[in-house]
């Protein structure tokens, strides 16, 4: 598993991955991810043998509270646990920066809920019209590091 940090030099490679990802309506921009990559974001890439990026995965924390904002496999490469390692070694980056839980929103008809629900995130809530009037947001979270069992023992 080669999985890095992202630098400005992977805008590109990250721009094309958002591409393919998403639908217009909820792409990011060009400059989102500049200022992803410029800020306090931990954004980490998933590399093919030849240092391609073919996967990409964006995390935040706040106090206690980690947050997962972005996770995306090029079409080609999905079905092969890419995106769960991203999704696991950003749950490894909260849990060493002190955070207890982590929260994500997700379409409730993305295919990405299955993924989310394997790794022990469990639905909390759902908001309205978070991606816009029509599209709603499936709330979801899970414990990290100690607090690993907290979803359980909460359900
Ligand atoms: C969601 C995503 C990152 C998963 O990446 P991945 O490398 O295929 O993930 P894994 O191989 O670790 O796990 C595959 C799981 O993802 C789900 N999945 C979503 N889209 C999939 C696809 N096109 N092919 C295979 N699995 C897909 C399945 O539920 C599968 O779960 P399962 O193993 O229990 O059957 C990837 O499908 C993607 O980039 N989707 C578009 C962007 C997106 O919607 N991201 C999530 C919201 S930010």
């Amino acid at each position: 598993m080669i999985i890095s940090h992202a630098t400005a030099a992977d805008l590109d490679a990250i721009c094309d991955l958002e591409a393919v990802g998403f639908a217009e309506f909820e792409r990011w921009s060009r400059q989102s991810w500049a200022d992803e990559l410029a800020g306090d974001r931990w954004v980490i890439t998933r590399l093919d043998a030849h240092a391609r990026v073919i996967g990409v995965a964006s995390f935040g924390v706040a106090e206690e509270m980690a947050d997962l904002y972005r996770v995306v496999v090029e079409p080609g490469s999905r079905g092969q646990g890419i995106g769960a390692s991203l999704v696991n070694a950003g749950l490894d980056w909260a849990a060493a920066v002190g955070a207890r839980r982590m929260l994500l929103e997700v379409r409730p008809d993305n295919p990405a809920v299955g993924l989310y629900r394997r790794l022990g995130f469990e639905e909390i809530s759902m908001r309205r019209d978070y991606y816009g009037a029509g599209h709603d947001a499936l709330v979801m979270q899970r414990g990290v590091g100690s607090e690993d069992r907290w979803a359980v023992e909460s359900a």
